[in-house]
C-alpha cells in the first residue's frame, strides 16, 4: 500500500517548495497525499492556527511534510490574536515530537558560499538534538499590564528520552549545552544527562559546554562537534547559527519525532520567505532533504533517502545554484536538476 504523507504547505514560499518536493517524491515511489491548513492560511480560512481537522489528519498519517509558517500579515503582540506560530507548536505537543534533528553538513560543492572561511568548516557533519515539546516554549505563560512571564520548566522523563536520542545518535561524541553557571533548570538538566550517561551509554564520550561558550565553538571549530544536545530554547537559537555553516538556511532539513512507531514531522529549517513568496524562486533543497528524513525515519526507506540526498548532492556539484546560493535557478529549474539525478 502506498505510505500516506499528510502536507502542510502552510504559507509564504511553503506552498512552492511542498509541491517542487511531491513531484520529487513521485520519481522515487508511490506515496498518497493529503493537504492540511495550517498557520497563516489557516487562520484566515478558519480562525484557528491549527483546525481539528488538520491535527487529526496528521495523526492518522504514516508521516508528515510542512512548508513554513508566518508572516508580517499575522504578526501581532496582541496575545489574543491568534498567531500562525501556534499551529506549529499545536501540532509538535498534539504529534509528541519532542525530539528535533537537524543535521548540519556543508555539501563539498558549497563550502565557499559559507561566510567562514573554508579550512574552518571543511570536515564539519554535526546533528543539533533539540528537545521540541518542553521548556520555555511550552511553561505556563503569565501576562499583566506590569509583568510577563515564561515558565522555564523540564521534568526528568523529558530530558530522559531526549538525552536517549542524543546518545543514540552519537557517532564521536554528545556535547550536551545547557546554562548551569546561572539556571537551576540547567543543573537538573546537566544531572540527568550525567545519569542517562553513566547507566546507559558509558561508551559514548560526553562533554559539556555553557551556552554562550557553544554559541562561539560552533563559529571557531565547527567541526569538533558531533552532536549536540540541547533544550529547546537554546536548540532553537543554536540551530539557526549552525545553519549559517553551510552559507544557505535554504539548505537545511529536518526532522521532528516523537515514539517509536507514530508519526514524524519533516520541515525545511527556513521560514516562509515572504519576501520572496509566489516567485517560483524559493530554493527547495531543503525541502528535498527533509523529504529525505522523511524517507529515513519515517517511513524506513533508507535506500530511497540516500538516492535522493545523493541526487541533489550531484545537482549542486553539476552547478544548480538557486539565488541564495548567488545563482539564478528558480524552484522549477532547481527541481529539474535534481529530477535528472534520480
Ligand atoms: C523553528 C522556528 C519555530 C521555533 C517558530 C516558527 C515557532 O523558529 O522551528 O526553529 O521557534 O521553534
Ligand atoms: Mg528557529
Amino acid at each position: 500500500m502506498a505510505h500516506h504523507i499528510v502536507l502542510l504547505p502552510g504559507d509564504g514560499i511553503g506552498p512552492e517548495v511542498v509541491d517542487a518536493t511531491t513531484t520529487v517524491l513521485d520519481a522515487i515511489g508511490e506515496f498518497s497525499y493529503q493537504t492540511e491548513l495550517i498557520g497563516g492560511i489557516a487562520i484566515d480560512e478558519t480562525g484557528t492556527a491549527l483546525p481539528d481537522a488538520t491535527l487529526e489528519a496528521c495523526q492518522q498519517a504514516d508521516a508528515v511534510l510542512l512548508g513554513a509558517v508566518g508572516g508580517p500579515k499575522w504578526d501581532s503582540t496582541d496575545p489574543r490574536r491568534p498567531r500562525p506560530e501556534q499551529g506549529l507548536l499545536g501540532i509538535r505537543k498534539g504529534l509528541a515530537l519532542f525530539a528535533n534533528l537537524r543535521p548540519v553538513k556543508p555539501l563539498t560543492a558549497l563550502l565557499d558560499a559559507s561566510p567562514l572561511r573554508r579550512e574552518i568548516i571543511e570536515g564539519t557533519d554535526l546533528l543539533v538534538v533539540r528537545e521540541l515539546t518542553g521548556g520555555m516554549y511550552f511553561g505556563k505563560k503569565e501576562r499583566t499590564e506590569e509583568r510577563a512571564s515564561d515558565e522555564n520548566a523540564y521534568s526528568r522523563p523529558e530530558v530522559e528520552r531526549i538525552a536517549r536520542v542524543a546518545f543514540r545518535a552519537a557517532r564521536r561524541k554528545v556535547t550536551n549545552v545547557d546554562k548551569m553557571n546561572v539556571l537551576e533548570v540547567s543543573r537538573f538538566w546537566r544531572e540527568v544527562v550525567l545519569d542517562v550517561h553513566a547507566r546507559e551509554f558509558p561508551d559514548v564520550t560526553l562533554d559539556h559546554l555553557l551556552v554562550d561558550n557553544a554559541a562561539m565553538q560552533l563559529i571557531s571549530a565547527p567541526s569538533e562537534f558531533d552532536v549536540i544536545v540541547t533544550d529547546n530554547m537554546f536548540g532553537d537559537i543554536l540551530s539557526d547559527e549552525a545553519a549559517t555553516l553551510t552559507g544557505s538556511i535554504g539548505m537545511l532539513p529536518s526532522a521532528s519525532l516523537g515514539e517509536e512507531g507514530k508519526p514524524g514531522l519533516f520541515e525545511p529549517v527556513h521560514g516562509s520567505a515572504p519576501d520572496i513568496a509566489g516567485q517560483g524562486i524559493a530554493n527547495p533543497l531543503a525541502t528535498f532533504l527533509s523529504a529525505a528524513m522523511l524517507l529515513r525515519h519515517g517511513l524506513g526507506l533508507s535506500a530511497e533517502a540516500d538516492a535522493l540526498e545523493s541526487a541533489v548532492d550531484r545537482a549542486l556539484e553539476g552547478g544548480l545554484r538557486t539565488r541564495d546560493l548567488g545563482g539564478s535557478a528558480n524552484t522549477d529549474e532547481a527541481t529539474k536538476a535534481v529530477l535528472e539525478q534520480l
